[in-house]
């Protein structure tokens, strides 16, 4: 099968190029490889498996689309960004990215898409009140977080909630901009396949960790910051209380999930769109990852520094069945062994993409 994989030179996207060559696949990589990653771009040495664009640029999207069977639309600019101030970069490059990508596919006939989703659609993650049941807790205070008060409280009676596991039925809730162009992907996912008779798998995927990470950036994740500091000889520095709820999934078992949606992904009823939680099923605290880290790294030890961020979400961690049971997926890397490779794996130097993009490269 020849797969254009957007975004293939990134941390998840080079990954999978390798996942797609390993079972015999042919990769195309479409990615306008900035500075922050070049893994599989550097790969593929055959020209006509490379193209070094923007997804926003038709004319080449048309070309990378000749001879093509699927999509794996991973291009985004990711992370929570500095301020407000990256919103319209970030829809640019993902909404309209998306949709001029789905245009071309629909010229060209393209029918099957496997999409890069995201946890964050979801927002603070599922909890159960003892009087009120599920429920649906809203952003956290400031005044809150500021006292050390990092537990959402059931809006209802203020008890402590016990926190769960989010099933794809949740309703979504994005909370940032990120958040809100990873949902928007998935409804134009959606509608192309309703108006082309296409097929849409997005992965909603957890956190996702493992080597050529980018290193710490506004854009990256809190496995990298953490990696980054000892790699600086200094401790990792965990916010809130460390108990904040996430799964760790490595990025070997994404890409093999990605492999295995492509896959599926034909036989699918047309005009179908479904998404996956894509995530270990091990959840973990940021501290215990910390504490993982900083062991098989041989130190500094982490601190909890109570710090926070507005827009951070306390726990929220995926039921992942549903991948297992309808697509066959295991995740086969366990947390202390992937934990224990990224403590010395290689990062690799991260500029913010579209920062990169603007400055010309
Ligand atoms: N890393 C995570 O934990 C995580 C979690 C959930 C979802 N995701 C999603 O996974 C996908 C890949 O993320 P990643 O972590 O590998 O990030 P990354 O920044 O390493 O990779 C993204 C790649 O896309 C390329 N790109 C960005 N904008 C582009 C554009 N307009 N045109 C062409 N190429 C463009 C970049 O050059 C980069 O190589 C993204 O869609 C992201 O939203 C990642
Ligand atoms: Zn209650």
């Amino acid at each position: 099968m020849r797969v254009l994989v957007t975004g293939g030179a990134g941390f998840i996207g080079s990954h999978i190029v390798e996942a797609l060559e390993g079972r015999g696949h042919e990769p195309v990589v479409y990615d306008t490889m900035l500075p922050s990653g070049q893994g599989g771009a550097t790969r593929l040495t055959d020209e006509r498996r490379r193209f070094v664009a923007d997804v926003r640029d038709r004319d080449t999207v048309a070309k990378a689309l000749r001879g093509v069977d699927a999509v794996c639309h991973q291009a985004a600019m990711v992370g929570l960004g500095k301020d407000f101030a990256d919103a319209p970069r970030y829809v640019g490059c993902n909404d309209l990215g998306t949709a001029v990508l789905l245009a071309g596919m629909a010229e060209a006939g393209v029918r099957d898409l496997v999409l890069a989703g995201s946890m964050v659609v979801y927002g603070e993650g599922r909890y159960d009140c003892p009087r009120h049941g599920r429920t649906r807790p809203g952003p956290r205070a400031v005044a809150d977080l500021e006292a050390g008060r990092f537990e959402p409280r059931c809006p209802s009676c203020g008890a402590g909630l016990t926190p769960g596991l989010v099933t794809e039925d949740a309703p979504a809730d994005p909370r940032n901009v990120y958040a809100v162009t990873k949902l928007t992907q998935e409804h134009l996912a959606s509608a192309w396949a309703r108006a082309t008779g296409g097929r849409a798998l997005s992965l909603r995927y957890h956190n996702v960790y493992g080597p050529g990470m980018p290193r710490d950036t506004p854009y990256a994740g809190v496995a990298s910051f953490f990696r980054s500091a000892l790699a600086r000889g200094e401790a990792p520095r965990v916010f809130e209380d460390g108990d904040q709820r996430r799964d760790f999934v490595h990025v070997r078992d994404v890409a093999a999930a990605n492999a295995v949606a492509l896959e599926a992904v034909r036989d699918r009823p047309s005009e179908d769109f479904a998404a996956y939680n894509t995530g270990s099923g091990e959840p973990r605290t940021v501290g215990q990852m910390a504490e993982a880290l900083a062991a098989a790294h041989g130190g500094p030890s982490p601190v909890v520094t109570g710090e926070f961020r507005l827009g951070d979400v306390r726990h929220v961690t995926a039921d992942s069945r549903r991948l297992r049971e309808e697509l066959g997926w295991r995740p086969e890397v366990g947390f202390a062994e992937g934990m224990a490779e990224f403590a010395t794996a290689p990062l690799r130097s991260g500029r913010a993409p579209q920062a990169a993009a603007l400055a010309g490269s």
